[in-house]
């Protein structure tokens, strides 16, 4: 073929990348690599390894260890041990490491690529031209944070041991977005990197001692999921950060629930790509290349779900059909090759199964026909599933690989319900050449990251992380540091509530012994009105000495489900203005002023006169606080390194379900019901069990005060079992316990079904009344999602 010709067809020869260094570093290693624990390489307790295979070749790569529990074990006390050093040095000598740690990976970046493309068996274009420089930007990025640590984030301390298990779609990156911020906020580490792809981790652990990062800083046990569950279960660990599927993700939950492991959970996405009949479709077309077949779709945010609007709809599948022909699958380190091998046989099969799952249900398959697939290795040529069923397994199931399966839609709000009908929520694309038709439709998605004309960037500026079953918790930026992160008061609280509660307080001082006391009958508060319970029983409210304070409704299930469903009617709140939810709070406030005498009086019976009027003055700071927050807890614009910007929106996470401390009955229930209720959430809160007659005068005021009926509900009740119906019913978006360790723990494991967000006192006392305990960033910060869109700009 003469060059004319060639350059007529476009056909390319095969154009590899040398694999020899990496071959090199495998050899230098015998092919045999143990763990990396307390600073140095060693051999697994139990002397099992396992073998890694190149996925585009099926040939043997290393054997690594097989971690055990005993092999957790040393990793755990050498991270352990290594923790006070690391947090006696000064942040800009932590800051000094990461930095090393990013120069070494630029450094290295070759090997690492080629590492990596072997390993996983990804295009060694992206291996080189994006995992590799975002994971040096990623620990640049956090050498800064490091840098910065105690003027931006005074008051917090490190969580102190953190473990941390990765997947195997981009081993390295992950790795980084895991292991800089934890280094950055000066915890040590435990890292399990997934069983198809340990190497780069291992070579990575070679990068940590060239710069000398003090051992036991950062430990690597490679194994599979037992190995990564032995870690979950450590008594020593003190948080998780996981990375997978949302399957994994549930068990991490589950089996951390008894503990005070903090978690923050990664999980899988059946993201949205959202292209609007004025988009420009040849660069749409473009960015679903980049959505759905980069990494082979084995992406926790691919735009695996085409949504077109109708009008569109064929031209745009003809101009996918004409771009997917031109797609070229081949080896990995091929430099001109687009789809590389998937991962492993057990995926390749999981994709198989289920493309002819969606074909069984109607959807019609369609793959490139002169498409030249290799003779060996895992590979699945790019496909289009179209005429998808919204109800079928492929428009709802993660399939992690090359295809795309294709819906239209009529209106923009169909194209909203549709892509919000998912239990994930990890990421959107959204097309339009009209910015408000893009931004309007970026505000309703349910997803924590929206990308408008463009799909797949990341930045360590920039969090990223899920609504929804995709988990909590953000990896980027100011808020994904938080994950490493606690207030230090909290993590020295005392364990346990010390001060006696309230109600075991005695009788107020002078008061008639023989009198009655102000007996009286509340009812439940549910969607604006005062409700009668659904058992029709009530609970006698009686004091620490026996004597009756009046009848608080006993509410069941079926009341919970009333205010639940009162509390997701009431969902314009969140749409509903800063400066008016300020408004309303305020109001609230003064409202509460004017009934203060009153409330106190009442408050005082049980637990005294002091404390009552404590609560009352502090509770109405507390509201005006709040106020003040509503409209000024607001997100951040990001600048990452290209012609984009990212808004960071401060989202409410929707319906919260509120278990209130027992001993401050008025300012524990208005220091968290004021945080929800100023981002724009809905609650359904069951106050003090031991003083419920609150309610009476909090619907009072609310009544009073221009809060749209819904917003807050009230259930009264045992708190154990209202606990239950709220932690397992799906339409609750988190749960805020803090009614002590045992709620804490029945919070956790109880919502394990829709992987709901649990804030809790994890069994701490806390002092409502300080105002650093009680009331500020922190409580907002659990009030709010953060909601990354991402906009391009320039021509
Ligand atoms: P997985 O969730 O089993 O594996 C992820 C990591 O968790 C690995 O390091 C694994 O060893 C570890 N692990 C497994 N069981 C564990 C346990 N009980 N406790 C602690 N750690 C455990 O994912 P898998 O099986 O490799 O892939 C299955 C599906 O999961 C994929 O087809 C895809 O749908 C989804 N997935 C999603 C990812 C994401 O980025 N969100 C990444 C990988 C998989």
């Amino acid at each position: 073929m003469s060059v004319t010709e060639k350059f007529l067809s476009m056909e390319y020869g095969p154009a590899p990348e040398d694999p020899r260094e990496a071959l090199v570093w495998l050899d230098r290693h015998a092919r045999k690599l143990g763990h990396f624990i307390g600073g140095s390489f060693r051999p697994p307790t139990d002397g099992i390894y396992f073998d890694t295979f190149d996925p585009s070749t099926g040939e043997r790569l290393a054997a690594v260890a097989q971690g055990s529990a005993a092999d957790i074990d040393a990793a755990v006390k050498a991270a352990r041990s290594a923790l006070p050093e690391w947090q006696a040095l000064t942040p800009h000598a932590r800051a000094r490491y990461l930095y090393a740690l990013a120069r070494q990976v630029q450094k290295h970046s070759r090997l690492l690529a080629v590492l990596e493309t072997m390993d996983n068996g990804k295009p060694i274009r992206e291996s080189r031209d994006l995992d590799i420089p975002l994971v040096a930007r990623h620990f640049y990025h956090h050498a800064g944070w490091a840098q910065l640590l105690s003027q931006e984030f005074p008051g917090y301390v490190a969580c102190g041991v953190v473990g941390q298990i990765i997947p195997w779609n981009f081993p390295l990156l992950m790795l980084a977005w895991k292991i800089a911020p934890a280094l950055a906020t000066g915890n040590t580490v435990v890292l399990k990197p997934a069983e198809f792809t340990p190497l780069t981790a291992l070579a990575f652990a070679e990068i940590c001692q060239e710069v000398g990062l003090p051992a036991g800083v950062v430990n690597i046990v490679t194994g599979d999921g037992s190995t990564g569950e032995a870690l979950v279960k450590h008594p020593d660990v003190d948080k998780i950060a996981f990375t997978g599927s949302t399957e994994v993700g549930r068990a991490i939950r589950a089996a951390t629930a008894q503990s005070h492991k903090k978690i923050s959970l990664e999980l899988g996405g059946k993201s949205p790509f959202i292209i609007f009949e004025d988009a420009d479709l040849d660069s749409a077309v473009e960015g679903l290349v980049d959505g759905i077949w980069l990494n082979q779709g084995q992406v926790c945010c691919a735009g695996s779900r085409l949504l077109m609007q109708e009008s569109v709809a064929e031209t745009l599948l003809g101009k996918v059909r004409e771009r997917m022909s031109t797609l070229r699958v081949g080896p990995p380190l091929d430099k001109a090759i687009d789809v590389g091998a998937i991962v492993a046989r057990v995926q390749l099969e999981r994709i198989q199964r289920l493309v002819e799952q969606g074909v069984a249900e109607g959807a019609t398959c369609w793959q490139p026909p002169s498409l030249a697939m290799p003779s060996r290795g895992l590979f699945f040529p790019p496909t289009l599933l179209s005429n998808v069923h919204p109800t079928s397994t492929v428009a709802h199931q993660e399939i992690f690989g090359p295809v795309l399966a294709a819906m239209t839609f009529r209106t923009p709000r169909e194209a909203v319900e549709l892509a919000n009908n998912t239990v994930y929520g990890l990421a959107a694309s959204v097309w339009s050449e009209s910015i408000n038709v893009a931004l309007h439709i970026a505000a309703q998605l349910k997803a924590g990251v929206v990308w408008v004309n463009s799909t797949n960037l990341f930045d360590a500026a920039c969090g990223f992380g899920g609504y929804k079953e995709s988990g909590f918790g953000r990896e980027g930026g100011r808020e994904g540091l938080y994950e490493y992160l606690e207030p230090a008061w909290f993590k020295s609280a005392p364990r346990s509530a010390t001060k006696p509660t309230a109600i075991d307080q005695p009788p107020e001082q002078g008061m008639d012994a023989a009198a009655p006391l102000i007996d009286r009958t509340v009812k439940l508060y549910i969607g604006g009105k005062q409700a009668r319970p659904d058992s029709g029983y009530s609970i006698e409210v009686r004091r620490a000495d026996g004597r009756l304070l009046g009848e608080a409704p006993l509410g069941n299930r079926k009341d919970i489900r009333n205010a639940v469903e009162a509390a997701r009617k009431a969902d314009g709140w969140a749409r509903t203005t800063a400066h008016n939810r300020a408004q309303v709070l305020y109001y609230i406030g003064e409202n509460l002023s004017q009934r203060a005498e009153e409330i106190v009086g009442r408050l005082a019976t049980v637990v005294g006169k002091e404390q009552a009027a404590a609560e009352v003055r502090q509770g109405i700071e507390r509201v005006f606080s709040y106020a003040a927050w509503a409209d000024k807890y607001d997100g951040a614009v990001h600048n990452p390194p290209f012609r984009s910007i990212s808004l960071a929106m401060h989202e409410p996470v929707g319906t919260i379900g509120i278990i209130c401390p027992a001993n401050v009955p008025l300012l524990g229930f208005l220091s968290l019901l004021m945080p929800a209720i100023a981002m724009g959430n809905t609650v359904v809160a069951v106050p003090s069990e031991t003083y419920p007659l609150i309610i009476g005068d909090l619907y009072q005021v609310f009544e009073t005060s221009d809060l749209p009926g819904g917003v807050v509900n009230i259930v009264s009740g045992r708190s154990t079992e209202l606990l239950k119906v709220l932690a397992e019913h799906d339409d609750v978006d988190a749960i805020w316990s803090f009614a002590g360790e045992a709620s804490s723990a029945a919070a956790k494991s109880l919502s394990v079904g829709n992987l709901k967000q649990v804030f809790s006192d994890e069994g701490r006392a806390i002092d409502w009344f300080n105002i650093e305990q009680g009331e500020g960033r922190w409580f907002l910060h659990h009030a709010t999602q953060v909601k990354n869109i991402w906009v391009p700009y320039g021509e």
